[in-house]
């Protein structure tokens, strides 16, 4: 039942202002929640976190670890499944190995899990499918409680994965006593929003309509952001490319002058993430670096940001303004709906994009 929306993928990031208050209400409200979060990760007891995942899953695993590295203060380390399960990464028992998967059965992943039994200290998933090989094999399993989920690109489970390693990350701080009980508290507040800001993206959605229109008739894209930013263009790039089949490749804006400059023309737009934060200056200038070499800037951006940066780009996309670390949940919307106005555009389709599949149970 899709809702009366037109595609899952639609309906999917329409739910998410409910999917995320379902997540954070379990995990920052609900005795249950709090009990598994409480009682069962003694961050403490952890010298180093290994994150391991495959695809939009390991994006999300990307993005907390800016979170766990600057609030929690303990080190994180990520990989994707494939390589990780063959590398023969050393762990020991101060090791922390969280594993994260919609599905909770691909291939990969599980390998990885079954690696680390017996040598970390700890086996974590995070996952949607409660009931799945990655929740079994695991010492707990913390459910998204996205709701199932049939798009095969991932929306909703995204934003759910990221706001369960929200909710980590402050028990992680509060455990590990790196932030002030003044600052948790703002902290918490401030993820508390992330449903109420996610429903105010939603509603931009004609400005990102109006913009996928034009990019459909581009053959490549590039998207900056920096910070958590980063790794959020790098899910703007792959949601891109898997539904649109626009090619599409993300980058840190500060590895810009080191490559990937040179590709600069006026065929291939540049999707800038930048809300107003302590990193607004740097990422706005990597802009211009773009702009003075024809590229063509779709600005994705608060109303204050777009005001002090935004003069001479091409496109602009106006969010609403999100304060603090957990600011690229809500930036989430604009790049699914992105990838989903530019794939409608384009007649692909979107909910069953050609070559891929929902759990990929094979190596
Ligand atoms: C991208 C996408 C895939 C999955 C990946 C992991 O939109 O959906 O990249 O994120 O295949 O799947 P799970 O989370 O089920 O392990």
């Amino acid at each position: 039942d899709k809702g009366g929306h037109r595609h899952y993928m639609s309906k999917e990031i329409a739910e998410q202002p409910t999917t995320l208050a379902n997540a954070l209400k379990y995990y920052t409200e609900n005795r249950e929640g709090q009990h598994l979060l409480e009682h069962g990760v003694d961050f403490t007891a952890f010298d180093r976190i290994v994150m391991v995942a495959c695809g939009t899953a390991s994006l999300a695993c990307f993005v907390s670890k800016y979170w766990f590295e600057q609030i929690a203060r303990i080190p994180v380390e990520i990989d994707v499944a494939s390589e990780f399960r063959y590398r023969e990464p050393p762990l020991n028992s101060r090791t922390l190995a969280l594993f994260v998967s919609q599905s909770g059965e691909t291939a990969d992943t599980l390998a990885a899990l079954r690696y680390c039994k017996g040598k970390a200290g700890m086996i974590l998933s995070i996952v949607n499918a409660t009931e799945s090989s990655i929740a079994r094999e695991s010492d707990l399993a913390l459910p998204i409680l996205a709701g199932p989920e049939i798009g095969v690109a991932s929306t909703k489970a995204f934003t759910s994965q990221l706001a369960v390693l929200a909710a980590l990350t402050l028990q992680a701080a509060r455990q590990c006593g790196t932030v002030t009980a003044a600052r948790a508290q703002e902290l918490s507040d401030q993820l508390r929003a992330v449903p109420g800001l996610v429903a105010d993206a939603l509603t931009i959605a004609p400005q990102i309509h109006r913009v996928a229109q034009q990019l459909a008739r581009f053959d490549d894209v590039l998207f900056l952001g920096r910070g958590a930013f980063y790794p959020m263009a790098l899910e703007g790039a792959l949601k891109l490319k898997e539904i649109s089949y626009i090619h599409a490749e993300g980058y840190a804006s500060g590895e810009l002058k080191h490559g990937p400059i040179a590709l600069i023309d006026e065929d291939m737009p540049v999707v800038v993430l930048v809300p107003h934060d302590a990193m607004f200056d740097k990422t706005i200038s990597n802009m211009q670096e773009v702009m003075a070499r024809g590229g063509k800037i779709i600005m994705i951006s608060d109303a204050r940001g777009l005001s002090e940066g935004g003069d001479g780009v091409w496109q602009r996309i106006e969010m609403p303004a999100a304060a603090g670390p957990f600011a690229p949940i809500v930036y989430a919307v604009p790049i699914q709906q992105l990838a989903y106005w530019t794939a409608v555009e384009k007649g692909t389709d979107v909910d069953q994009p050609r070559n891929l599949a929902k759990s990929v149970t094979v190596e």
